[in-house]
């Protein structure tokens, strides 16, 4: 079936900032730091950590400045690529100051969800994300932006590929090292990934696009595996299928980072992390948040440990 799939793909761990964007509860500082060595242990070597947003607009990050100061201050992570979501100069200066090497801009490629998300038109965000790339390429700074609502839109329904190909094109120009392709709302199906792909990659080199998938209709890993086949090797995913958008409604989690790995292990496809560690670090992740996370296998794999535990006591 498979021609040829790569050796490894880069998965890139959102949950700290995607996931608990969108929970009720207010998490403690140091039961999200706790949750990232959890996932650095594990073997993810790029996680975004929290969110340099305003606290008014994203209360559930607002200790984004104090985590990422206790972060870069451990001796154990030094070695990793931490990074945040930045929306403004304002939000890269406190990133800066806590000694992030990478910061990740985004916007959207559909109007209405900008202006909810950002309260921006998306020609203002593209000026504002100019401003920031410009200031943070100077700095040596590495810079990501995601594009969101690149499939469908919680407002407007359908977007056009070109959309995502003209800001790409325009994020490229600015210096943006990696372009994110969000599908937000978790709407797309792998046809439609084949399509967004071959025309972005016609002008925009592969190795420059990312794929985020929300699994809000359970289509993320297949549109991997259609990711895969187009040639994209940068994968987001959030540890037990945390996330969402709280400016786009019906966005549930993202890709859980465990069914992910799985499925590209059984594909003899390396991702450099452990799949029992980062089980771990799910557990961890549910009793943080009293509940169970919708990621399949951590499910499947927390029961079979149950079960060992039963039948050996
Ligand atoms: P605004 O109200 O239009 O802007 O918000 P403002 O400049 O008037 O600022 C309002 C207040 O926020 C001011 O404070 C600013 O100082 C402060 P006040 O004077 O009222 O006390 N402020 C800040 N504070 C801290 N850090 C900052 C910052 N900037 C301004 N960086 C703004 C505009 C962009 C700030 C706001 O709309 C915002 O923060 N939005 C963030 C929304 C968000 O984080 N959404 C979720 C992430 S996107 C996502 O999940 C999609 C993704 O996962 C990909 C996908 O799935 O597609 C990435
Ligand atoms: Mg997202």
């Amino acid at each position: 079936m498979f021609e040829t799939l790569p050796a490894s793909v880069q998965i890139v761990e959102v949950g700290p900032r995607d996931g608990l964007q969108n929970e009720a509860a207010t998490i403690a500082t140091a039961d999200k730091l706790a949750l990232i060595e959890k996932l650095a242990r594990a073997g993810l070597n790029q996680i975004e950590i929290t969110s340099f947003v305003s606290p008014k607009w994203i209360p559930q990050l607002a200790d984004g400045p104090e985590l990422a100061r206790q972060v870069m201050q451990e001796p154990a992570l030094a070695r990793l690529n931490f990074s945040a979501l930045v929306p403004n100069l304002k939000g890269y200066e406190a990133a800066s100051a806590a000694g992030l090497k990478q910061i990740n801009l985004f916007l959207s490629a559909s109007e209405s969800h900008s202006k909810k998300n950002i309260n921006k038109t998306i020609a203002e965000a593209l000026a504002t994300m100019a401003e920031v790339a410009a200031v943070a390429k100077a700095d040596g700074k590495r810079v990501r932006c995601y594009v969101s609502t690149v499939f469908a839109c919680p407002y407007e329904g359908q977007i056009s590929p070109a959309a995502s190909l003209d800001i790409s094109k325009k994020l490229l120009a600015m210096g943006v090292d990696e372009i994110s392709l969000g599908d937000t709302i978790g709407a797309a199906t792998p046809n439609q990934v084949l399509t967004l792909v071959k025309l972005l990659g016609a002008e925009v080199p592969l190795e420059k696009l990312a794929l985020h998938f929300h699994d809000t209709r359970g289509t993320a890993l297949a549109n991997v595996v259609a990711g895969i086949e187009s040639g994209i090797t940068i994968f987001d995913a959030s540890i037990g299928g945390l996330g969402g958008c709280p400016y786009a409604p019906g966005a549930s989690g993202n890709l859980a980072t465990e069914d992910l790995v799985y499925m590209l292990s059984g594909m003899g496809i390396a991702t450099g992390i452990d799949l029992e560690k980062l089980t771990d670090a799910g557990q961890l992740a549910q009793e943080i948040l009293g509940r169970a996370l919708p990621g399949r296998y951590l499910k499947a794999r927390l029961a079979e440990r149950q079960q060992k535990c039963a039948s050996a006591g």
